[in-house]
């Protein structure tokens, strides 16, 4: 890989070690990616935050890395474990906060917006069409390529931390416009009613490829079901990407239809009576909460329900009235944490859950043990809210 003298000097550590460090995570993925160089990213989001997933060995590498460093480009942070102004929402306990607070002071350090979100396309990080980016979180990685035209790869927490410390990412990958074109096509026939549809066939899709998805056969998608479908894929695979094709130019096709999308239904559907709702994986847009509250109009819920939130919607919500709509029937809208790798159930006495993010349930069973249903979030309401 051709580089500067500019960053041959600053992997030599001529810059300081957080810099020299971030340049040789760099050189090594552009090595493993054939990448021809290095290329200058506008935007970066970073996914090492949450206290729960990074534990007391992630704190101390970023105590370590963040004394002589700074972010170069506009940079925001994934959810966290606790909400950041009131842990008592969560019933998080003292020592997790303690350390979750630090993390979070240590990226505001590095001049990182503490911005907590998944879906920081909504307000707080939305670069321009076409620009290169530097974005962990699957989610909305995906989501930048598929729906905003962003040119990122799925980044690791240290490979969006080593871009955003430098303002440069490999060239390879979905920084060139030639491998931005589908791998494979899956046809779809089946009916999606709803943004949980749209993420189970995500996940069906995810396991086909690592190249990006062609689509066809979808006749309608808002972007809310496009956000579901990317997360979808984010978990079960590697693909980096979706494109809605009119036909599938003769690409190998798979074909999912009814039988499939029921097949994934049943094999996220495992509890009889959940104890708790969680909704707002990927966290929730404002039009997405305006429509829970209008759903759930002269209703209150049945089992306790946390709506996750980045603060900037939030806030928008909360201006216009749909908080307190939503707190008068019975939820608890929750800021900054990520409601399936925060272990909200076990603080609170509750292991099994109804979701409406296919995504979510994978990280809810895996990592924190739940017993989970997938249901839309019609059906969510229609059972549990009277
Ligand atoms: Fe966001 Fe957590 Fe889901 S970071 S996409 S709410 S797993």
């Amino acid at each position: 890989m051709h580089l500067t003298n500019y960053e041959e000097a600053a992997l030599k550590g001529e810059y300081g070690e957080a810099i020299a460090s971030s340049y040789r995570v760099l050189v090594a993925l552009g090595d493993y990616m054939g990448a021809d160089r290095l290329i200058a990213i506008s935007s970066a989001h970073i996914s090492g935050v949450n206290y729960a997933n990074i534990g007391d060995e992630g704190l101390v590498f970023l105590e370590k890395f963040a004394s002589d460093a700074k972010v170069r480009v506009k940079t925001t942070l994934n959810p966290c474990g606790m909400q950041v102004d009131r842990p008592e929402v969560l019933k998080t306990p003292a020592d997790f906060a303690t350390k979750q607070k630090r993390i979070i002071e240590i990226y505001a350090k590095l001049g990182v917006r503490t911005a907590l979100s998944c879906v920081p396309y909504e307000y707080d990080n939305k670069p321009r069409k076409g620009s290169h980016a530097a974005w962990a979180e699957s989610s909305a990685s995906i989501y930048g390529n598929s729906i905003l035209g962003i040119m990122t790869n799925r980044e690791s927490a240290i490979s969006s931390l080593a871009a955003a410390i430098t303002g440069k990412v490999p060239n390879a990958g979905m920084h060139v416009k030639e491998n931005r074109v589908a791998g494979i096509a899956v046809s779809v026939d089946a009916e999606l009613d709803s943004t949980t549809d749209f993420g189970m066939l995500g996940l069906y899709a995810g396991k086909l490829t690592s190249k990006p998805i062609g689509f066809t056969g979808i006749k309608k998608m808002d972007r809310f079901s496009g956000k579901a479908l990317g997360a979808g894929i984010g978990t079960s695979g590697s693909s980096p990407m979706f494109i809605i094709l009119k036909d599938s130019n003769g690409l190998e096709t798979i074909h999912f239809g009814k039988k499939e999308l029921n097949e994934i239904k049943e094999s996220l559907s495992n509890v009889e009576d959940p104890q708790m709702i969680l909704l707002g994986c990927p966290f929730y847009a404002l039009q997405e909460v305006s429509r829970l509250a209008s759903g759930l109009r002269g209703r209150r819920v049945t089992k306790p329900t946390y709506l996750h939130l980045s603060s900037s919607v939030y806030s928008r919500a909360e201006r216009v009235g749909l908080i307190d709509r939503l707190r008068s029937s019975g939820v608890n809208v929750v800021k900054d944490a990520c409601p399936s790798l925060t272990p909200i159930g076990s603080w609170n006495g509750y292991t099994d859950v109804v979701t409406d993010s296919p995504k979510g349930s994978y990280y809810m069973r895996t990592a924190l043990k739940y017993n989970v249903n997938v249901w839309d979030i019609d059906s969510i309401i229609r059972s549990y809210s009277k």
